[in-house]
């Protein structure tokens, strides 16, 4: 048993998310606040021991240990040659977006969709495309009908796919990824599926990778996988990506390499294999404690802030908030709790316009700092209430 109550002590160590004042409670950056895997330290501790921090290549054991989890944990068979290294998703989405598309192409993306995608496409000179999901009873869906019309615009040669997806929530079913799949084939749009989340899921369902389709989805597409981000350990920067397409791995791998993101860290591979051969139960385990915040935090607003709306969570630690009986100034509402309570969480604007009206909150920590969290954003709306 794994005990994740007791949280990293992350003030004042150049944490971006802790990096806060001291009456501040953090809740917005997406990265957790447990402890790690003790595999994980214990495999930093011995290259420490080393005492001379010199360069290092991608050992076999690292791809191995990709393909022994993902084929334990989600059921599919990833090749050797059809990956590789890269130092993280986010520099993987601007290759792919370099080495996939053409300078003015649109890009589509899902929104709403984690913030980087937009980065990704306009610092390389694409135009976004967003095509909103639907939102319905609390969940979101894909719109078919405007993804085809957007698909069938010759300009627009990418789609940026999120699954699970941060910040809705969503594991997106075989069905829906086919279907997405068949128009994207159709009419040569390239996918990229960023998977990162994949290992944070709500422990009563499983995650879809897209290289599980068929093989029209297959060879249509670059997955980008870490451990990472599941795993608590973003600072390390190491990640994956794949393709059964020669061709997307070839050009891909041609960009990654130019921009010299293709060589890890000196801890990087070492803490990587030490957490995915050795944490399934502490993944499982972490799920339940996830599962559990979630279930304090619907109950908590049923009961004490009905007029907030939850969406339906099937993945990842992050909560996404419907605030708009209060308003649909997001980058105001959470500007506001944050100066009122010090309750710090991310508005939703960032993610694209229908984010608008509503609010994320990461539930990756102690039960305790979501209670406090919930009691900070309780008193905030009584203020905004009286003020309003
Ligand atoms: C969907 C998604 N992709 C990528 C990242 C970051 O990837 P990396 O740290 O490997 O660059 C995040 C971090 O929040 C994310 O939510």
């Amino acid at each position: 048993m794994y005990n994740f109550d007791e949280l990293a002590k992350r003030r004042n160590t150049y944490s971006y998310k802790w990096d806060v004042k001291d009456n501040e409670l953090p809740m917005w950056v997406a990265d957790m606040d447990f402890k790690c895997l003790p595999e994980i330290s214990e495999a930093i501790k011995k290259r420490l021991e080393i005492n001379a921090f010199g360069y290092s290549y991608t050992p076999e054991e690292y791809y191995e240990a990709f393909i022994s989890f993902w084929k334990r944990r989600h059921n599919v068979e990833y090749k050797r040659d059809e990956m590789v290294f890269s130092t993280g998703v986010v520099p993987s989405l601007s290759s792919a977006v370099r080495a996939l598309s053409n300078v003015d192409d649109g890009v589509i993306i899902f929104t709403p969709v984690y913030n980087i995608f937009f980065n990704s496409i306009r610092n390389n000179k694409r135009r976004i495309i967003e095509c909103p999901l639907i939102y319905k009873d609390n969940r979101y869906e894909i719109d078919y009908e405007l993804f085809s019309k957007y698909a069938k615009d010759n300009k627009n040669t990418l789609l940026i796919f999120c699954n699970p997806g941060n910040p809705v929530g969503r594991i997106w079913t075989r069905d829906e990824m086919e279907r997405v799949a068949k128009i994207a084939y159709d009419n040569n749009v390239i996918i990229v599926s960023d998977e990162i989340h994949a290992d944070i899921v709500r422990s009563d369902l499983s995650y879809i990778p897209f290289y599980s389709l068929s093989d029209i989805a297959k060879n249509n597409s670059l997955s980008l996988i870490s451990a990472t981000k599941c795993f608590n350990m973003a600072g390390v920067q190491a990640s994956l990506a794949l393709s059964a397409n020669k061709d997307i791995l070839k050009k891909f791998d041609r960009d990654l390499n130019t921009s010299e993101c293709a060589e890890g860290n000196f801890f990087c591979f070492e803490a990587t294999i030490a957490a995915l051969n050795n944490g399934d139960n502490w993944l499982n385990e972490l799920n339940l404690y996830i599962d559990n915040n979630f279930k304090y935090l619907e109950d908590y607003l049923n009961k004490f802030l009905p007029k907030l709306k939850l969406t339906k969570r099937e993945a990842t630690y992050l909560a996404w908030v419907n605030i708009s009986a209060y308003s649909n100034d997001s980058l105001k509402f959470r500007d506001f709790i944050r100066e009122k309570t010090g309750l710090f969480v991310s508005d939703g604007v960032e993610y694209g316009k229908s984010g608008e009206g509503f609010i994320r909150i990461n539930l990756a920590t102690s039960l305790s700092n979501v209670k406090d969290g919930l009691l900070r954003l309780s008193n905030g709306i009584k203020i905004w209430e009286e003020i309003n």
